[in-house]
This record gives C-alpha cells, structure tokens and sequence, in this order.
C-alpha cells in the first residue's frame, strides 16, 4: 500500500510539473487515497451491488464519474455506519457475523479522507475491477449448489405502474410429500419483479389432524439486497412434509430508487428456491435440529398490552431458557418505526454472570437483517442458561424515525403500530453434542 501511494506521489509531482496544480495532482502529493487505488474497490465491493442498474440504491456509483458528485454524502453516510445498511453495534458481543455489510474502520477512514481531498480519481491508466456480482436474475447458490431441488413460486400478481404499497398474504402449496434438511433458500423476485418488490417473508403451515392449517415456522425471509441463507452443515432444519407456504410480499407500485422505471408490472411473481440436504441427513450422526423461531417480549408490558405514551418510552424485555443445551445461530429482532434499539444476553444463574451477544442500538424498520453468528463463535448454551431480549422504543421527536410523536403506538402489525419479537435460530444439542462443541472450541483456542 505505501509503495503505491509513494509512486502516485511521483506522478502527482509530474503531473503537477506538466499540467499546472489540479486537485488531483495536489491531492495525491499529500497520499489522499484516490479513487482507482482504494476507493473505487471498496465501493464496488461493498456498495455497486445496490448502487447499479436496476438496483435499490437512489443512484449508481458503478464508475467514478457516477461516484464523484456523491463523495460528501458517500462520506457521510459511510462514516455513520448508515451505509452500507447494516446497523450491528461494533465492541459489543458477538462481532464474528456471516455475511455482514459493515465495512472496516480503515475502509471508512479510507473513504473519509478520499472525501476531504477533494475525491480524486487517480492514475487513470488503473481499472478497478468490476465487482463480481451474480446476475440479478440468477439463483445466489447455482454456481456452488447448482440448481434448487424445489421452487416454490407464488401467484402472479399484476402491479399498477404507480399507487399505494401493496400487499400478498396468499397460501401456496410446497409440493413435497416427504420432509427434508435444508441446505441452502433464497428468495427471488422473478424478472422485473426485483424493482417492486421490497420484501418477501415466508412462513410454512402444515395441517393438524382436525385438517386445520397450523404454523410450523418462519421459512425465509427475503428484503432488497438479500442474496439467501445457508441453515449450515451439521444442522437440519426442516421443511416438512406437505408444507404450506404462506406469503408476505410487501411490493411498491413503480419501483423502488432512481431505478424505477414506473411502468406495470405484469405477472410479479416471487420464488422461493430450495437446496435440500440429502436424504436421510437427519439420522446422521452429529446432526442436530435447528429451527427459526418467535421469540417474544412481554415484560414491560401494561396489562399485557404495549403502551407507549406520545413523547415518552418504553422498555420490553423477554426471557427464555431450554430443558436442553443449545446453540444460538442466528439473531433478528423485530420492530417497527418507535423502536431504537435491541439486545441479546445471555443469564448464567449458576455463576449471575450476564453476557453481551448482540446489541443493535441504531435501529432501522427498513432493513431487516438477520445476524448470523460464525459457527465458532456462536453462543453455546448449558441447560438452564437463559436468553435475556431486551428491547427499546422512542416515541419522542428525537427519533429520526417517528412520524408522530404525539400518537399513543399500541401492539399491532401495521407499520405505525409496534412489535416486540426477536427471531432466532435456535440448534437444540444433547449434553454429549454439548460437550464436543465445547472441546472442539477449546482444542481450536489453544
Ligand atoms: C443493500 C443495498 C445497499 C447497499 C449495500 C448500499 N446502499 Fe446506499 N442506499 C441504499 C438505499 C435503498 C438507499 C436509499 C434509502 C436510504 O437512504 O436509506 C441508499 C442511500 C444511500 C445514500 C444517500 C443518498 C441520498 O440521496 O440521500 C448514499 C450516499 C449511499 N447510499 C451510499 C452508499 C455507499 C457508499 C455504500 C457502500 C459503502 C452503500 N450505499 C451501500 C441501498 C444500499
């Protein structure tokens, strides 16, 4: 990296010598970070795929030309953590996260002093690798998992080129008769559904023996930008047999961003695709159910209803302990425009320790990320240890987000309402998986 700057020195000084002082040249006399030596990769890694043609980003930044009038507020929304979209608190808990958006300090700093020196380009001979981003239409784990074993589409549905948000709660059948392990799912927008549709969850229902449609689980879940989910090795969780899937897509007439086009779209359709372990790989030795589940908060609760009064607060709090040792692979609180922030502890009563897992203490309704802890680090729990879900909620004018602070917000689903819920992956282990899971680490941390 210095040698880099040292040479861009030179040519700066040359390029001074040639051409008279530029804010370039000057720029990189004093080693401002440029575009085509940094900057332009961290952008294009961490930034293009949302920021390009057809993406959800406001605007492209595919080039410098394109980056260049943005620099001050790329630097500002950079250097708050608001960009790229991921608000996880850093020094706090668990910070070993698969498939975390958050860019390092020194990229951030990076990106910062390009800013202040006038954003630069740099030598214009280098071409900053494009970023290797799949194909929009194509399936996330094809190259590595080929096709999906299961697509699970859902019913067409025609989207007027402008309007109110739109909303599809519909059932579709899954089409398998057998139960599997889930290797890999994503959730995708087919064509030019990516532009409209904003999220998609899914949750999977199956009968019970009076024929009545009962909830088995969340699914998956899908927002702008999310590319799928990995259950992991080692883990099953189950799409069981004769599955339902229940759909809420959440779809904006005319698109999302800069990049909508505000036409009609006909036929929207949305696929879940399913990678499926093979069969049997529950009975395998070592393998362990996983399953995604609600998690709730009731206490702070008034009369077990959420109250949170116009220009005040409130405080929810949940807790929840196995009969079993477990893993906690995943994190995802849920809330909606009042809530600020959300934690995970974990409470060892034998000991009173308390320990931080997860702290999210800038909250954003509009992207729902699910944290997912690197299998080393996720937390292994003794029977008995207990989940401690706390969550926070500002109903005043200080909050970015309220619309209206001089509302009473009660429980409810819509966006003005608020929710109190995590959801989480849970693997429920035996003493014996317990106890290996615990050597392995060791072994590993010696
Ligand atoms: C997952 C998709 C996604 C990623 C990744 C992403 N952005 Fe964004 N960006 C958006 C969306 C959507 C908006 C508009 C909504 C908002 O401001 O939150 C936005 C807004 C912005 C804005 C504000 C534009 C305005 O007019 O106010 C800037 C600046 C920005 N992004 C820069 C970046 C940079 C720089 C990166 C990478 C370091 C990045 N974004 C990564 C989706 C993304």
């Amino acid at each position: 990296m210095k040698t880099q700057f040292a040479r861009k020195a030179l040519a700066g000084v040359a390029a001074i010598a040639a051409l008279g002082i530029t804010a370039q040249a000057a720029a990189q006399e004093h080693s401002v970070p440029t575009y085509t030596g940094d900057v332009g990769r961290i952008i294009n890694d961490n930034c293009v795929v949302c920021h390009r043609e057809g993406g959800v980003g406001p605007m492209r930044l595919e080039s410098y030309d394109q980056v260049r009038p943005w620099a001050p507020l790329i630097s500002m929304r950079v250097a708050n953590r608001e960009m790229p979209p991921y608000a996880y608190d850093q020094h706090i808990g668990i910070q070993d996260l698969q498939g975390d958006w958050r860019l390092e300090q020194d990229e951030i700093d990076t990106i910062v002093a390009w800013a202040n020196g006038g954003a630069p380009m740099g030598d214009a001979d280098v071409v900053v690798p494009a970023p290797d981003l799949p194909d929009p239409g194509q399936w996330t784990f094809s190259d590595q998992f080929g096709e999906p074993d299961l697509i699970i589409p859902s019913s067409p549905y025609d989207i007027p080129a402008s309007g109110n948000d739109l909303w599809s709660k519909e059932f579709v059948s899954a089409g398998n008769t057998e139960a599997r392990c889930i290797k890999a799912v994503q959730v995708k927008p087919r064509g030019d559904a990516a532009a409209v549709v904003h999220h998609a969850n899914s949750s999977v229902y199956v009968e019970d023996e009076n024929g009545e449609l009962q909830r088995y689980g969340q699914l998956t879940e899908y927002a702008m930008g999310k590319w799928g989910e990995i259950p992991g090795d080692g883990v099953c969780r189950t799409l069981p047999a004769n599955a339902m899937v229940q759909w809420d897509i959440h779809m904006f007439p005319g698109g999302v961003g800069a990049t909508a086009k505000g036409d009609m779209i006909e036929n929207n359709v949305v696929e879940i695709g399913l990678w499926f372990q093979d069969p049997g790989y529950e009975e395998k030795p070592g393998i362990y159910k996983q399953d995604l589940s609600l998690y709730a908060m009731r206490e702070g609760y008034q009369n077990g209803e959420l109250v949170i009064p116009p220009h005040g607060t409130a405080m929810t709090q949940g807790f929840h302990s196995f009969d079993h040792p477990v893993r906690i692979d995943s994190f995802q609180p849920h809330g909606h425009l009042r809530m600020r922030a959300a934690s995970l502890e974990i409470y060892y009563p034998e000991t009173g320790r308390l320990e931080p897992i997860s702290q999210i203490s800038n909250w954003s309704a509009t992207w729902h990320h699910s944290h997912l802890y690197e299998r080393d680090a996720a937390p292994l729990l003794p029977a008995g240890a207990v989940l401690v879900i706390k969550q926070w909620y500002d109903n005043t004018a200080d909050n970015p987000n309220n619309p209206d602070p001089d509302q009473w917000v009660y429980d409810g689903s819509r966006t003005g309402d608020e929710m109190s819920h995590a959801w989480i992956a849970v693997t429920h282990l035996d003493e014996e998986g317990y106890e290996q899971l615990l050597a392995e680490r060791m072994q590993a941390s010696n």
